[in-house]
């Protein structure tokens, strides 16, 4: 009988987790849900991703990623974008905030704002996203919408780098699932989100371990 693959990630998972000098020093940024920073925050607490998660920021008042961070034990700040007067602004005060807890990386989780080069190039190459689709397919909002309605037959996501056009980057990482013929927009985003809990906290180790490696040959 043929196997069904039910997922493909890669480069694949870790077999053994890297550790670095010191623990990286994480910033999640998102504005609704949070799933991805619980996961990461399991991770971290299983002792495979070699970090701390310094400070949540968070742009939805009364988003629940607040609640759950809360319950994980972690500083929160609300940035509203809505009291900044315009995208620079709003990433002056993220990069203060972010300083201000020491972060190094940058890990946008949900994070549905679009960011300047303000943030950008505070961090560069240390910022993250995660986005539910097979990039460069599918940028932007509603992914998993504009999946199915294309009729792909392999969805997924990715972990990329960020820069300034949305959802745009080098990729880290990438996690493929099966489009099933009966899926709907809610079945096919709990599959993707299955493999983005595993996906990202791996992306964030590869992405520090090549960023180190990196600087090691210059
Ligand atoms: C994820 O699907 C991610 O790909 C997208 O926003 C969603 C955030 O989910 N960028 P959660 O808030 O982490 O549950």
């Amino acid at each position: 009988m043929l196997e069904t693959v039910s997922s493909l990630i890669s480069p694949p998972l870790p077999a053994v987790w890297p550790r670095f000098a010191q623990p990286l020093r994480l910033g999640v940024m998102a504005s609704g849900n949070g799933s991805n920073l619980e996961a990461i925050a399991a991770s971290i607490q299983r002792g495979d991703l070699h970090g701390e998660i310094r400070v949540v920021v968070y742009n939805n008042p009364g988003a629940k990623v607040a609640d759950r961070a809360a319950r994980l034990g972690l500083p929160t700040v609300l940035l509203n974008h809505r009291q900044y007067a315009s995208r620079e602004a709003l990433d002056e005060a993220i990069v203060n905030t972010l300083d201000t807890y020491g972060v190094d990386w940058v890990v946008m989780a949900g994070w549905m704002r679009c960011v300047t080069t303000r943030l950008i190039e505070a961090f560069p190459g240390r910022v993250l996203n995660i986005h539910p689709s097979l990039l460069p397919s599918f940028p932007g909002i509603r992914a998993v919408d504009q999946a199915l309605a294309a009729g792909v037959k392999l969805a997924g996501c990715t972990v990329h780098q960020v820069e300034l056009a949305v959802d745009s980057g080098p990729v880290v990482m990438q996690a493929a699932v099966p489009v099933k013929s009966d899926d709907t927009v809610n079945t096919l985003q709990a599959r993707i989100q299955q493999q983005e809990h595993q996906l990202y906290p791996a992306a964030i180790a590869l992405a520090a371990q090549q960023k180190f490696s990196q600087a090691q040959r210059f």
